[in-house]
């Protein structure tokens, strides 16, 4: 099964790839294409949408992830093009750069990290799908989708803080499941950030307590030629709680 596409923008514009967070979709990076349309050619997938659409409970090893997105510079003939991605997006794009870091003219990674999990993480993950056999999986959904943003927009915009559980209420019990055991199962990817030779923005949710801002200043470092900025009044999912500051900042980096 293809993955559907999202296109917005004039494709004769410098194209640009979002990949979205877990367990959000590509709704999530609705301000940044809206900001950016005009000038680029903004382009985004579903990630979990194959294992939303199939009703087969499979493994899925991670790498597959990274399979799909290059399935999708193929199948659309892309070429080199700049990718953003948040948190999990970020894990696919760090694996993708090990494996083809010709593809990438230019990176964005937000609110993400290199590490594989950890012991306490792993644990976690069969805790939650303990949690989702136990209770289903809308309650695991909202308390997921409740941690990655920071108290103040849950408290300061609901509208937005509603949103994010109107996205994430999409998810299947099925393609959660399977995401929670491929991340579990993610490779570390922090080799590769000295052998990363494009530009890179490195931007991080200053209230973020799932990859703070201090892991990714780190992460920032050890990568040549590449920027990082914390994200004021934003927890994990920068771009989303602070579109108008993350959009001129990408702007930014784009012109550059
Ligand atoms: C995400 O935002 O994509 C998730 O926090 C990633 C994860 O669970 O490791």
């Amino acid at each position: 099964m293809k993955q559907k596409l999202y296109k917005d923008g004039n494709k004769k514009n410098p194209a640009i790839l979002f990949l979205h967070g877990f367990p959000f979709d590509h709704r999530m990076w609705k301000s940044q294409i809206e900001f950016l349309k005009n000038d680029f050619y903004c382009l985004s997938y579903d990630i979990l949408e194959k294992w939303e659409k199939s009703k087969k409970t499979e493994p899925t090893p991670f790498e597959f992830l990274v399979d799909d997105l290059f399935s999708i510079f193929e199948r659309e003939k892309l070429g080199k093009l700049v990718v953003c991605g948040l948190s999990m997006g970020g894990y696919i794009i760090l694996r993708a750069l090990e494996r083809k870091p010709e593809l990438f003219s230019k990176i964005i990674l937000c609110d993400t990290r290199t590490e594989a999990d950890s012991n306490e993480a792993k644990l976690k993950r069969v805790a939650g799908i303990q949690n989702i056999n136990e209770n289903g999986v809308d309650k695991f959904l909202k308390e997921f989708a409740t941690n990655t943003l920071s108290e103040l927009t849950i408290k300061a915009y609901p509208k937005l803080y509603k949103k994010a559980l109107k996205i994430t209420k999409d998810r299947t019990e099925n393609s959660v499941k399977s995401f929670l055991i491929a991340m579990q199962g993610r490779t570390d990817t922090t080799s590769v950030l000295n052998q990363i030779s494009v530009p890179t923005l490195v931007l991080c949710g200053e209230f973020d307590t799932i990859t703070p801002p201090e892991s990714m200043e780190k992460l920032s470092s050890q990568i040549p030629s590449s920027e990082f900025v914390k994200v004021p009044e934003a927890g994990h999912m920068a771009p989303f709680e602070n579109p108008k500051f993350v959009n001129e900042k990408i702007l930014e980096f784009l012109n550059k």
